[in-house]
C-alpha cells in the first residue's frame, strides 16, 4: 500500500513529506504494540524532549485559533532539514490536516453533536478534533491512531490546552472487534485507495450494528472524490480554509464535512 502525499506536501517542509511520499507502506514502528491508555502514559522522557525541541506551539493559521497544537512550522528545523535525518516514522501528526481543521471547527460550533457522547477520533494525529470532542462536552473519547508519537503528540497537545488525558490507542483499530460509539470522526483519512476501501467498509458495519453516526472531514482528495462512498453521503457544511492552510496543502481551497449514511 503505497502513501500518496502527492496531494499533500507544504511548500517548505517539502524534503521531509517528500521521504512520507516516497514510502512504500505505512511506517514500520519497532515499538508499533497494542496501546490503550490514558494521554498521560504516553510521555516517555526522551521523545517528549524531542517533540518540545522539534515543533512549535501555534493556535493561528487554521480553522480553530482556540486550538493550540505543537506542529511542525518553517521556524522548526526539520521544515528545512533533510528529510532522511528525521529519525522517526512520517510525522502525520506535525500537520494540522484540512479535514481535521473542518471537523474541529464543526464540533467546537455545534456543541450538540458531541455533548453527552462517546467519540472516538480515528486517525488522530495531532489529536485536534478529539481535543475539540472533549472541549465540548463528549462524555467519553477515544483518540486512534496508529503511529506511537502520535500519541506522544496528542499527549502534549491535550496539555497545552488544559484538558484531563483522555484514552488513546495505538493501534489498527481497522483490525479490532467493533466497538459501540455514538459518534466517528475522521479527518483526513481517505489518501489511499486501500485505506479508503477498509475503512468504507468498518464504517458501514459501524453505522449498521451500532446505528453510530459518522462524520467525515474531506478537502477533496482524488481517493475520497471518487470513491464509491460518495454515494452515501449528505454534505453538513463546507469551510474556505485559512490562507496559510492553502498554502501548505497545494492550494485547496475549502474542506467539507460530511455525514455518511450507508
Ligand atoms: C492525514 S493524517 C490526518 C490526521 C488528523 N485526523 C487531521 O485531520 O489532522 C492521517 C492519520 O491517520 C493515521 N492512520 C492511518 N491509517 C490508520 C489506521 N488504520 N488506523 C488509525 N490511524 C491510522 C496516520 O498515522 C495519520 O496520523
Amino acid at each position: 500500500m503505497a502513501l500518496s502525499l502527492g496531494w499533500k506536501v507544504p511548500r517548505n517542509c517539502y524534503g521531509l513529506l517528500q521521504k512520507a511520499a516516497r514510502s512504500s507502506g505505512f511506517p514500520v514502528f519497532p515499538w508499533g504494540h497494542c496501546s490503550w491508555t490514558g494521554a498521560g502514559s504516553f510521555l516517555d522522557p526522551e521523545i517528549k524532549v524531542f517533540l518540545e525541541e522539534n515543533t512549535e506551539v501555534t493556535s493561528s493559521g487554521s480553522l480553530t485559533p482556540e486550538i493550540q497544537l505543537r506542529l511542525l512550522t518553517p521556524r522548526c528545523k526539520f521544515w528545512w532539514e533533510r528529510a532522511d535525518l528525521w529519525p522517526h516514522g512520517d510525522p502525520y501528526w506535525a500537520i494540522y490536516w484540512p479535514g481535521g481543521q473542518a471537523l474541529s471547527r464543526y464540533l467546537l460550533d455545534n456543541p450538540d453533536v458531541v455533548r453527552g457522547k462517546s467519540v472516538l477520533d480515528l486517525g488522530s494525529g495531532c489529536g485536534a478534533t478529539a481535543i475539540a470532542a472533549k472541549m465540548n462536552g463528549a462524555s467519553k473519547i477515544l483518540a486512534n491512531d496508529i503511529d506511537p508519537i502520535a500519541g506522544m503528540a496528542i499527549t502534549l497537545n491535550c496539555e497545552l490546552n488544559r484538558l484531563n488525558p483522555f484514552p488513546i490507542l495505538i493501534k489498527n483499530i481497522l483490525s479490532l472487534e467493533q466497538s459501540k460509539w455514538d459518534l466517528v470522526v475522521l479527518g483526513d483519512m481517505f489518501y489511499d485507495e486501500n485505506l479508503a476501501d477498509s475503512l468504507h467498509q468498518w464504517l458501514k458495519n459501524c453505522c449498521w450494528t451500532f446505528g453510530t453516526r459518522v462524520l467525515i472531514g474531506d478537502p477533496g482528495r482524488p481517493q475520497f472524490s471518487r470513491h464509491s462512498i460518495q454515494h452515501q453521503l449528505h454534505k453538513v457544511v463546507e469551510y474556505s480554509l485559512p490562507e496559510p492552510t492553502r498554502q501548505e496543502n497545494n492550494g485547496l481551497t475549502t474542506s467539507t464535512v460530511w455525514d455518511f449514511q450507508p
